[in-house]
């Protein structure tokens, strides 16, 4: 997705690369329908503390889901950058030169480490703590220190950051999604749309955000907090 003025065409990302394969037996899939009974209106309390719910949950809903990333108006000039989460992937939200919205994860293709460490800002690229790898607006692999120590065959085209395949936008607000054929993001909000137009679109002149962002701690369950909002006063 692109931020007005009118982007050209975004690059391919890199391909794939390496020869790794995870084991079937890493993916089991629980079923879980014993544990709602919707006409008796209960749910196991196991579905707010099974650890194996919990990562099925990460699996199957929030790797292939429309998560909400963040706002348009917060990235105003190139370089821009928030940072928030998709499940437990911490992910970073930019502008690049383009005007276009990029997500990432937020993980060095060295080892892993972090390579921003704000929640937000502006910067020209981002580079890892740990040995310095440094990364443009693109997430490509942009500067590699005592590159040489890498052997021949090392070629930064290759070790650009992991890219959210799917970043579209509904009225300013950007969403994100793993699944490179998930539905169209229109097409999944369905009938939340008549919710967030009734809040977006309360006021004719259209909807500013402004100042900086609020965040809680929940020591719990996602469901918990999901729950508060969607349970009945029984
Ligand atoms: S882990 Fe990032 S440069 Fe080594």
């Amino acid at each position: 997705m692109t931020i007005s003025p009118e982007a050209e065409t975004t690059a391919p990302a890199a391909p794939p690369i390496g020869k790794l394969t995870r084991p079937d037996n890493l993916s089991t899939t629980l079923d879980v329908s014993t544990m709602v009974d919707p006409d008796g209106g209960l749910v196991d309390r196991g579905i707010f503390t099974e650890e194996a719910v919990y990562r099925q949950e990460m699996k199957r809903i929030f790797a292939r889901s429309w998560l909400f990333l963040a706002h348009e108006d917060q990235f105003k000039r190139p370089g821009d950058f928030f940072q928030t989460f998709m499940g437990e992937d911490p992910i970073l939200v930019s502008l690049n030169r383009k005007r276009e919205i990029k997500a990432f994860l937020n993980s060095c293709r060295h080892r892993g480490a972090r390579v921003c460490r704000a929640d937000f800002g502006t910067t020209k690229n981002f580079t890892c703590t740990y040995h310095g790898w440094s990364f443009d607006l693109d997430g490509n692999l942009a500067n590699v220190p005592n590159e040489y120590a890498y052997g021949e065959n090392f070629d930064k085209k290759d070790w650009g950051l992991v890219e959210v395949p799917n970043v579209q936008s509904y009225k300013g607000l950007i969403f994100g999604n793993w699944d490179p054929n998930a539905i169209p993001l229109e097409e999944a909000l369905g009938d939340l749309k008549w919710y967030l137009d009734a809040f977006i679109d309360r006021d004719p002149e259209g909807t500013t955000v402004v100042g900086g962002v609020m965040k809680w701690v929940l020591d719990g369950n996602w469901k918990l907090a999901a729950e508060q909002f969607g349970s009945s006063p029984l």
